[in-house]
């Protein structure tokens, strides 16, 4: 049975009382050896006897109808098996639909790009070939437009406002207008998007990268035409997600499929190119900042409106101004988004959708109302703190933010960083620029089952570790609560069979299937406690011993044969009375090149408070990972689409460039500040993947004004729009 829990009020940290040290301590992901010596199996990794291969054919004109496919084009190709196309070849929403109406014809198409059928082989060069052969006609309706600013299909949200933001800004001494605009972005997983089908009668199991297989399943359920329970979706090792895999993927569709028809196992995987045309992207923005403050730096107005763009029926809308409704207060404020609808590759989550985008303006317009006002960066910010969300009126669970930029100004020795443009190393400029972080946090039904034996415990969750660290600390929260060393925990992640979980995603990953985990264990321990007659506040469990009520016992022998829990956990009231984030602060020193406008990052530092941390060295990389992807959205990261087609032409990670080593400096440092969030969730914490890119990029930004007095509005700031 499984006891589902509710987050109605804040719970003892019972994980501060268990005494172990495993909760926290730095240790290594368990499947860390198995990724790096080859014997982790992936998506692609390994076929069965008698698979075949599947190649998605993808359309060649940005909007119309199919007229016509032509299989006798290939047929002629040795070891051809089948084409594959037709109202049942559904194309999925970019996010995942969990649950929501389904998907769209699949002779409708909206972007250029978007796989549109499966040529299934013998071998891959034979599919290969035939996808490119295929005679596809096409009747194109148009006019095709790909850019969001010649869009005539906009769709305007209503405004989100707190007091009066036209009257704040009208009485305010100082005020500031201006617009940033940042490019769209590829999730750029390093595993391309793969899929392996195999049917048992009417049952079929697939082997994915995906990032959240309760809803996935789900997905391919509905595109299949058959329960849910026939699916089984297998995905224990996912080379990086980013949002990319959030949702059902058309070669996982493809592939059951084709695998159905065919009565043997199709193995589907997108090449590089593939993944960047096909997959959902990031959103291109254009973001209008206006700020109205006094002289002393009190905000009075605050608006942030913002355009982003979608094809025709998805209903992802990047949430631009997420972090500017909560991060700082003004008398009036105002947010208002525009969606266009363009042809492009789809838009959805990418690496902290909203923050990530919109704080590269907010705290860049931050930056140039501390220059009007002559005011210190770090301090207009601890000026502006609200008392409670200023839209919401909800109190903040947990805010250290004050903490973060002051110890932060501190450890980077940001009062030595002199006057804008003071410092000179021959032709390099340097200075130093800052910004606050922030990202939303969640928590997202989820269970786990817990199994305790003499020998030690196993964890079961259909939870996904994308290169995250969920192995350790799901391990972590079981040895920590029911008194095992690390090496006695087994966690089983990645397949539907286990109990359903968040998945992978907004952070909420270790919040959600960590709670469902502590709580399963916390089951056992009390049935641990009953058997030694003693209170669970009384009972001690530590190197396999038992102690409680003047007793004591191996753990094993208490245990007898096996204790089984399944828990879950779901928000309550505690989501409604209170707001959580994750908060930071993030410094960041520049050398920019007087002649070329060349950037280069000198060091960074994050001092952020995200809750309890389960693993000091999963969450520090997590941190350091994000702020890594900061640098790339301020100085390189870009997607470019040709105007005429909205083709992707920047489709490999040569010409989309993420950061490089070169590109990080040696000195990235991350500071965690102790927290506890208990409203939350019962173990206390809060997300921490997305936090580290939310901020990172504008501090690289604001230290390159500071250096060379260039204030890049368009981002990336490439050499050409430094110079
Ligand atoms: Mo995240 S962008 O929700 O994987």
């Amino acid at each position: 049975m499984t006891k589902t829990f509710r987050m109605d009020e804040a719970q003892p940290r019972l994980l501060d009382e268990t005494g172990q040290g495993v909760v926290g301590a730095p240790l290594d992901r368990p499947e860390g050896k198995l990724k790096v010596t080859g014997r982790a199996r992936y998506a692609a990794d390994g076929l069965p006897p008698g698979a075949a291969h599947g190649v998605l054919v993808r359309a060649t004109v940005a909007a119309g109808r199919i007229a016509g496919i032509d299989a006798a084009s290939v047929s002629g190709i040795a070891g051809m098996l089948g084409v594959f196309h037709g109202p049942r070849f559904l194309r999925n929403p970019a996010q995942g639909m969990a649950g929501a109406a389904p998907v769209q014809p699949g002779d409708e198409v909206h972007y250029h790009g978007q796989p549109i059928a499966l040529v299934v082989a013998e071998s891959f060069e034979a599919a290969r070939d035939a996808a490119q052969r295929l005679a596809v006609t096409y009747e194109e309706t148009g006019p095709v437009v790909t850019d969001p600013a010649a869009s005539d299909r906009l769709e305007r949200q209503d405004p989100v406002t707190a007091g009066d933001f036209e009257a704040g800004f009208a009485a305010s001494e100082v005020t500031l207008d201006r617009s940033y605009t940042t490019a769209p972005h590829a999730a750029a997983a390093m595993e391309p998007h793969a899929a392996l089908a195999e049917w048992d009668g009417d049952r079929v199991t697939l082997r994915g990268a995906l990032q959240m297989l309760r809803f996935n399943r789900q997905e391919l359920a509905d595109s299949l035409g058959i329960p849910a329970g026939n699916v089984r979706i297998l995905s224990p090792y996912i080379g990086g997600g980013f949002g990319s895999k959030l949702g059902i993927g058309p070669e996982a569709v493809a592939a059951a499929l084709a695998a159905r028809a065919l009565g043997r196992p199709v193995r589907v995987v997108m090449a590089r190119q593939t993944v960047f045309d096909a997959v959902l992207r990031r959103t291109e923005t254009l973001q209008r900042l206006r700020l109205g403050a006094d002289r002393d730096g009190r905000l009075r107005a605050l608006s942030h409106d913002d355009r982003v763009s979608n094809i025709e029926g998805e209903g992802f809308a990047e949430p631009v101004s997420q972090a500017s409704q909560f991060l700082y207060g003004a008398d009036g404020l105002s947010f208002a988004q525009t969606l266009a609808r363009v042809s492009r590759t789809p838009a959805g989550s990418v690496r902290a959708p909203g923050e990530a985008v919109g704080m590269l303006a907010l705290e860049q317009a931050m930056d140039e109302l501390a220059e009007m006002l002559g005011i210190c960066p770090v301090e207009l910010r601890l000026r502006n703190l609200p008392e409670k969300n200023p839209v919401t009126g909800q109190p903040f669970s947990a805010r250290r933010l004050a903490d973060c930029l002051r110890e932060g100004a501190e450890r980077f020795g940001w009062a030595g960083r002199g006057a804008p443009g003071s410092r000179r190393e021959g032709d390099w400029m340097l200075g130093m620029g800052m910004a606050s972080a922030a990202r939303s946090n969640m928590l997202v039904p989820s269970a786990a089952r817990v199994r305790l034996d003499g020998s030690g415990a196993v964890v079961e969750t259909d939870m996904t570790d994308i290169g995250t660290g969920s192995y350790a600390i799901l391990g972590q929260i079981a040895a920590e609560m029911l008194g095992l060393p690390i090496d006695k925990v087994e966690v089983r992640l990645g397949d539907t069979s286990f109990p359903g979980a968040s998945g992978s995603g907004g952070s909420f990953g270790a919040n959600s299937a960590g709670s469902a985990t502590f709580l399963a264990a916390k089951a056992i321990r009390e049935t641990l406690a009953a058997r030694m007659g003693c209170d669970m506040s009384e009972l001690t469990l530590q190197d396999g011993i038992a102690r409680g009520g003047n007793r004591e016992m191996p753990l094993s022998e208490l245990v007898g044969g096996q204790i089984v829990e399944e828990a879950s956990i779901e928000a309550g009231e505690t989501s409604e009375s209170h707001f959580s984030s994750g908060f930071g602060a993030h410094f960041a020193e520049v050398a920019v090149h007087a002649y070329t406008g060349e950037v280069r990052v000198r060091r960074m530092l994050g001092v952020m408070a995200m809750g309890r941390i389960l693993n000091e060295k999963t969450a520090r990389s997590q941190a350091l990972g994000g702020m890594i992807w900061g640098i790339g959205s301020a100085l390189t990261e870009e997607m470019v689409h040709d105007p005429r087609t909205g083709h992707v032409v920047t489709r490999d990670l040569a010409n989309y460039h993420v950061p490089a080593h070169a590109d990080v400096p040696g000195d990235m440092q991350v500071v965690f500040l102790e927290e506890r969030d208990d409203m939350a969730n019962p173990i206390q914490t809060k997300g921490i993947g997305e936090l580290g890119i939310s901020g990172a990029g504008a501090a690289v930004l604001n230290a390159l004004r500071h250096a060379s007095g260039a204030r890049v509005r368009d981002m990336p700031a490439t050499p050409d729009r430094v110079i």
